[in-house]
């Protein structure tokens, strides 16, 4: 290894997880070199444009190409050339054959990397989420091809929208090496910042690694289907799933976070590696021990359907030639992902019931009219809902958080909503006049509430200040007049 105690880092793979990782890895002071296929995106990041919407990523791209610490290339013998550390960051989606993860993106860099003749001093770092096992297959391909150079697992546990902030502020780091090996001492050197502000760092073998990664993310897809579930339940009884999720929340065993309920989780990890690990344990015959997880994608798949029906019920059960309004395009706010987005799910089931769909997203508008070119993508609220009979909120960007329904209201056909992400306020919406419905509420509500549930009374971060807003949209929101920005932390 060159260069010590400050080796060079390359970043294989750029796109939501590597560029960010590329980026934060320079930000700490380190010369960076990310890799990527995509030519384009290459160009790209070298302009210092972003591929992809990440709030805070832009203007950290752009000062540390500046301070000449950060460059892009396509040719992995360059990352081989020149860095010491190599961050293998490209995707796993799921196989289009099975529920399996697909890991040739994976193996086509460890292939590279042989090829451009990986020296004896460097250290290959997975941070891919990949089946457990997969470390060991790919340390024995490195072993027999290039002797002396070393693989460890370092999952990433960043979410889309808080990715600079999770990369560099992270609640744990996680090693996975093999004993004996100089792995650890360099992620240690790596990540000193971190470590020397008391993040917590595991250090584990590699199987324990690759499945810290998947039984986090399954664990959070269980708790969204399990409120989610609960839901479906409020549905046949009357109860009010979002008084339930507050209520329970209360003990510190459960916790008040991810038991939103709603149409469900999307995006690019949280339904592929909830399938991957199922068809994983399958193939390690311990099926049975992860076949809860078929339930948890099945009620997560169920809360799109219900969405449909609802609104179904709403236009009289016939939606054919409805105006209909879908507000959010993106699997969640602050993001402009629309991998198995819940929302554009449940849009363009409604276009295919026959509906007339227009939908309108902050940041991912460009995305969902590439992909769904049937769909009509509006270029704001008033663009979406004029004329709709039925508006339906599901992403839960801050814009449609602060929506005032009075002011909305004079721009739509019937008032009617619904609230697909639970976060809107009952009482406001119906005061203006609309018919409000919520998967798991009643249709009216049956208690006198003393306080907002805590997932009502809880901020996002701000998107897109109200001043960046169309001024003609400005009316629209809550507090519009004083151009409130919500600045409350996550
Ligand atoms: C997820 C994990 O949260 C990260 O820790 C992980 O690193 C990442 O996957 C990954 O594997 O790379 P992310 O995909 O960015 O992060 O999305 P989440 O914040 O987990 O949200 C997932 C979905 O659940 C969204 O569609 C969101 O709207 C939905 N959700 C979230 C609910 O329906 N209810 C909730 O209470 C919370």
């Amino acid at each position: 290894m060159r260069a010590q105690p400050r080796p060079t880092i390359s970043v294989i793979g750029t796109g939501y997880l590597g560029a960010t990782h590329a980026v934060c890895m320079a930000e700490l002071g380190f010369e960076v070199l990310g890799v990527d296929i995509d030519a384009n995106r290459i160009r790209q990041l070298s302009a210092g444009d972003t591929p992809f919407y990440e709030p805070g990523l832009a203007a950290l791209l752009r000062s540390n190409l500046e301070a000449g610490r950060l460059s892009f290339t396509c040719s992995i013998a360059a990352a081989v050339d020149h860095a010491d550390v190599h961050f293998v960051c490209v995707g796993t989606p799921q196989r289009p054959d099975s529920q399996a993860a697909d890991l040739r993106h994976v193996d086509a860099v460890i292939s590279g990397l042989i090829a451009a003749g990986l020296g004896p001093r460097s250290l290959v770092v997975g941070k891919s989420t990949v089946p457990v096992g997969t470390t060991a297959r790919l340390a024995a391909r490195i072993a027999a091809a290039a002797p002396g150079a070393e693989l460890a697992w370092n999952p990433e546990f960043l979410r889309e929208g808080f990715a600079v902030e999770d990369t560099l502020h992270p609640d744990r780091l996680v090693f996975g090496v093999t004993s004996g090996g100089r792995a650890e001492a360099v992620l240690r050197a790596l990540y000193s910042r971190m470590i020397d502000a008391s993040t917590p760092v595991i250090v584990t073998d590699y199987a324990t690694a690759e499945l810290v990664k998947v039984a986090a993310n399954a664990f959070l897809a269980t708790k969204i289907s399990f409120i989610n579930a609960m839901s479906e339940v409020c549905d046949a009884t009357g109860g009010d799933v979002v008084e339930l999720a507050d209520a329970l929340a209360h003990d510190d065993r459960i916790g008040p976070l991810f038991l939103r309920a709603g149409i469900g989780y999307g995006g690019g990890c949280l339904p592929k590696d909830v399938r991957a690990f199922q068809a994983r344990a399958r193939e390690l015959g311990v099926g049975p021990a992860l076949s809860f997880l078929g339930e948890v994608d099945a009620v997560n798949m169920r809360a799109r359907a219900r969405a449909v029906r609802l609104a179904h019920e709403l236009l009289g059960g016939d939606p054919m030639n409805r105006a209909v309004a879908v507000l959010g395009a993106a699997f969640k706010p602050n993001s402009d992902d629309i991998r198995d987005s819940p929302a554009l799910d449940v849009a363009t089931a409604l276009r295919r019931d026959g509906a007339h769909v227009a939908v309108y997203d902050p940041a991912a508008a460009a995305n969902a009219r590439d992909r769904h070119p049937n769909l009509h993508i509006a270029d704001s609220v008033i663009g979406a809902v004029a004329g709709a009979e039925i508006v339906l909120v599901l992403t839960e960007w801050s814009e449609f958080r602060t929506l005032d329904p009075a002011a909305l209201r004079r721009h739509v056909a019937r008032p009617v909503v619904i609230d697909g992400r639970g976060v809107l306020d009952p009482d406001a919406w119906r005061g203006a006049g609309w018919t409000y419905r919520a998967l798991g509420r009643p249709p009216r509500p049956a208690t006198v509430r003393h306080h907002a549930p805590r997932h009502l009374a809880e901020r996002p971060l701000p998107e897109r200040p109200t001043s960046e807003r169309p001024t003609s949209e400005r009316h629209l929101h809550q507090g519009a007049g004083l151009h409130v920005v919500d600045k409350a932390a996550h």
